[in-house]
């Protein structure tokens, strides 16, 4: 059984801290930090990919799973850096890019040239679907010149794996295992739920926003048989798949403990509240009874069910939430912290993505030439291809680019934000000199996040309570209760700047103010909540 009481914390390593001047993160970067992270109080690292690679999905795109990229540093980093790591109480999750490997992998290299063995590693096909690249375009490539095609879901450099294969998944295990003996102590599984294709490939109608190769059955069978071969010998691992567009059902089966495949499950509808039709690349302001709705529904939905949510709103892939859902030029630092108490005191196993944890913005770059990602790029093209002017499609990559979250840590008002003092990969965002580490600390979102990460470890309700939506017609305040052995947790959220005063209900009245952002919180009958804030009231004892 995972320990509840942990938190964990997103390195884009790429971005944290480069200590060569090469202009790209590295590993001894992270272990200059981790003081700064054994202060804010987190329990667990998830390092996105730090393999060779060559980088066209920055990392996603592995050409050797078993070493560290020279950029990144050396195998003698990495075993430092665990090893300082547990003398900060903090142990390291390690990205698992199972679903698909670079073109450039020994691997993939083999089936090339023609060594049938190797061909059955990927999902090579006479006549392809019509399946659609996740970044654009059609998913079947030319497979050399065989005339057959291999499906890469993501980028055309990402080929797909053919979990089919026994050999496959035998060679997967090997390299998780490889990991584990290094000492780590979680994995998060990159599109886990994508892993298990049907033996015969179909056509595709986009149902509900869920392909046809999305949360299939065998999925389960192969999560089982992954945990059975190697994390599952030690019931301390922490492991999240990440789950492109999936259901409640299928994440109660990925997490519920006695299923005996992960410990957590990451979904994303909350983060498709502001997209046009379903559309990413559109610009909407969110949609908040969409928002509080679905939190709801995944929140009552895993509680019954025992599954268990990794609780997130930014990582490596979204532009940052307080650019989404707040006011930022008003209300920065009351958006943040109310942000964070809403998924903090929740149930489930809370990520803070790097600089989040400072209020960090989306950068404001001002041209194309600024961005670097892959799916960004594709996406350019692909409007301007569909009639939008380079006007109307910039402004929307400003708004949705990955490369918004992928900017250099802010560390101090220094040039490109103290995080190299070479070039960086990707630049710096315009707003470091005020917001930055440095700058924060003694501000009020470090230290709130600080508190909540305490409090988690204090209070048996917040990591063990169950969850229960209130105020459920809401138009501004996303409201839910937690309940653990005669105590009861109200936690009531503001997601707007006007004020707005909601009748509590009388066993409330009389309870203590656990935290808020806001000084001077008074209970009784009403309670009012001010611009973005946020107020848990806890009662029993
Ligand atoms: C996941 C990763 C993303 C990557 C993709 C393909 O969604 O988070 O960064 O591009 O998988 O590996």
């Amino acid at each position: 059984m995972i320990d509840k009481t942990k938190v964990v914390y997103q390195i884009y390593p790429k971005s944290y801290k480069d200590t060569t001047g090469n202009g790209v993160g590295d590993l001894r970067g992270i272990i200059e930090k981790l003081p700064y992270l054994a202060e804010l109080g987190i329990d667990m690292i998830w390092l996105n990919p730090f393999y060779p690679s060559p980088q066209r999905d920055n990392g996603y795109d592995v050409s050797d799973y078993t070493a560290v990229n020279p950029d990144f540093g050396t195998m003698a980093d990495f075993e430092e850096m665990i090893a300082v790591g547990k003398e900060h109480g903090i142990d390291f999750m390690l990205d698992m890019v199972l679903n698909h490997c670079s073109t450039e992998h020994e691997w993939f290299q083999k089936a090339l040239a023609g060594d049938s063995f190797y061909q059955d590693f990927f999902i090579l096909r006479d006549e392809p679907t019509d399946w659609v690249s996740k970044f654009g375009g059609n998913a079947w490539a030319p497979f050399g010149d065989t005339g057959k095609y291999y499906l890469h879901l993501f980028d055309v450099t990402q080929a797909d794996l053919n979990w089919r294969n026994p050999t496959v998944r035998e060679e997967l295990f090997k390299v998780v295992n490889f990991w584990k003996e290094k000492g780590v102590k979680g994995f998060r599984f990159d599109v886990i739920n994508l892993i298990g294709k049907d033996e015969v490939l179909e056509d595709c109608p986009i149902n509900d926003g869920k392909p046809a190769y999305t949360d299939r059955p065998i999925n389960h069978d192969y999560l089982h048989m992954l945990n059975q071969a190697s994390f599952g010998q030690d019931p301390s691992f922490m492991t999240v798949g990440e789950m492109s567009a999936t259901t409640v059902e299928n994440c109660i089966l990925y997490t519920a403990p006695e299923r005996e495949e992960l410990s957590m499950a990451f979904n994303f509808h909350h983060l498709k509240v502001d997209y046009e039709n379903g559309q990413k690349w559109t610009i909407k302001d969110f949609d908040f009874e969409e928002l509080r709705s679905l939190f709801h529904t995944w929140g009552e939905g895993m509680s019954e069910g025992n599954g268990w949510n990794a609780l997130f709103y930014n990582n490596h892939d979204q532009p940052r939430a307080l650019n989404r859902f707040v006011d930022v030029k008003n209300f920065r630092e009351e958006g943040a912290t109310m942000l964070a108490s809403s998924i903090h005191l929740s149930r489930g196993t809370p990520y803070i993505y790097m600089g989040e944890e400072i209020g960090m913005l989306d950068p404001d770059f001002e041209s194309m030439a600024d961005y670097v990602d892959v799916e960004s790029l594709n996406a350019y093209q692909i409007m301007l291809d569909e009639g939008k002017t380079p006007e109307e499609a910039f402004k929307i990559i400003t708004v949705k680019s990955r490369d918004n979250s992928r900017i250099p840590m802010q560390w101090d008002a220094s040039e490109n934000a103290g995080f190299t003092t070479g070039t960086p990969w990707l630049k710096a965002g315009k707003s470091y000199q005020q917001i930055n580490v440095e700058a924060e600390k003694n501000g009020k979102i470090f230290p709130f996040y600080k508190e909540l990460i305490r409090l988690r470890k204090e209070l048996p309700i917040i990591a063990e309570g169950d969850y229960k939506a209130v105020y459920k017609d809401s138009n501004q305040v996303y409201a839910f209760e937690r309940n653990w052995q005669g105590q009861k947790l109200l936690v009531l959220n503001n997601f707007y700047a006007d004020e707005v005063t909601l009748d509590l209900p009388e066993v409330y009245q009389s309870g203590n103010v656990l935290i808020s952002n806001y000084d001077d919180v008074k209970v009784g009958e009403k309670i009012t909540l001010k611009a973005y804030q946020t107020v848990a009231v806890l009662v029993g004892d």
